[in-house]
């Protein structure tokens, strides 16, 4: 693979101790192009611009897919990457669906791998540190026609992050705005699935809420997710999280949780999930805990449910079931406990210096 460094780190010049989630990007990027019916050598270059004509497919069309997943580091000093395969499975699902075509195996593996080789030292090894890993691909051909793109770029971008261990959230139930309809692509890591969240999103935060949680779209009666991670629900000792479909991302953080709840013989159900039936559940005292999951928050608790004028307070639990999953799935993310699941690879034991 070619790869061009960077001539001038940036690592020594930036504050650790202030990475607002995303804003932060390291010193290498990985950039494969798709032209005449496959998929070009990748190669790594210094992060930096990318120049496209106005009429690049994507501006207008929103041809576009990404994913997002983390790498850490354990107590020896290597990089460690937790499901990565997965990640590329869903990217793949996602680029079936948007008319992309698939990133081949070592494409993507061999590239995250180069790449973190070069940009290892910005996943720190302290606790709370990460390295948040954005892939995706978007439509390159210049043309403003609508119809799929024949030209793709596949980029690898990182990001270091801190764990800021947000408390727990208020939540309130979307009644109007949808996320995603049957026959969409809300299974998807379609790039368009979030601009259409934004709008409801921000009329949600302005309320004092720090996120929607997403109902079906044809009668807002069923709970899907929230924000951008899936939902849990715990009533009477029964752990329950909407099943999948496809208007929901099946999170990768959601099948651990499923995975590690049933290996500790907890009660766990995916089905449908009514809003009637956690209105009940909080009114009868048997809704014993929420929280939502994803790559970035892990696990997070959610204080409160708000449908329309009712506000449902989850009680606090002395050992909520929550934080039990978020210990355990960092100690096996952070190679501290033993990787029974085999979910996470070494990337490198010897990091590239600059
Ligand atoms: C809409 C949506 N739901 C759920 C998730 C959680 O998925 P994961 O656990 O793979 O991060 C995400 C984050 O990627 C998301 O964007």
């Amino acid at each position: 693979m070619k790869i061009t460094k960077t001539s001038i780190s940036r690592l020594n010049t930036t504050d650790f101790s202030n990475l607002p989630f995303g804003t932060v990007f390291s010193d290498h990027m990985l950039v494969c192009h798709y032209k005449d019916g496959e998929w070009l050598a990748p190669q790594i270059e210094p992060y930096g611009p990318i120049s496209m004509f106005p009429g690049t497919q994507v501006l207008h069309y929103g041809q576009s897919v990404f994913e997002g997943m983390k790498a850490f580091k354990n107590n020896n000093d290597e990089v460690l990457l937790f499901r990565k395969e997965e990640n590329l499975k869903r990217l793949n699902q996602s680029a079936v669906r948007l008319s992309i075509p698939e990133i081949p195996e070592d494409v993507f593996i061999n590239g995250l791998i180069e790449l973190l080789k070069l940009d290892g030292e910005w996943c720190k090894a302290d606790d709370g540190y990460s390295l948040y890993i954005r892939p995706f691909i978007f439509a390159s051909s210049e043309w403003i026609k609508a119809s799929s793109s024949d030209e793709f770029t596949f980029m690898i971008i990182t990001s270091p992050t801190i764990n800021y261990y947000p408390g727990s959230i208020d939540l309130v139930i979307e009644q109007h705005f949808s996320r995603a309809t049957n026959g969409g692509v809300g299974y998807a890591k379609a790039a368009g699935n979030y601009a259409g969240s934004f709008y409801p999103t921000k009329k949600a935060n302005a309320r004092g809420f720090t996120q929607v949680i997403w109902t079906d779209s044809k009668e807002h009666k069923y709970i899907e997710e929230s924000g951008t991670m899936n939902i849990w629900f715990r009533i009477d000792n029964k752990l329950i999280t909407p099943s999948l479909s496809d208007s929901i991302l099946g999170g990768i953080t959601r099948d651990s949780i499923l995975k590690l709840a049933i290996d500790a013989g907890i009660d766990v159900e995916e089905r449908i999930v009514s809003v009637a039936e956690i209105l009940e559940a909080s009114k009868n005292g048997t809704l014993q805990e929420a929280f939502g999951t994803g790559t970035a928050v892990t696990v997070v608790a959610v204080k409160s449910i708000t449908l329309e004028d009712i506000k449902m307070n989850i009680p606090t639990q002395e050992n909520p079931i929550s934080m039990r999953f978020k210990k355990q799935l960092q100690d096996l993310q952070y190679g501290r406990s033993e990787d029974i699941f085999s979910w996470t690879s070494k990337v490198t034991s010897s990091i590239t210096a600059f």
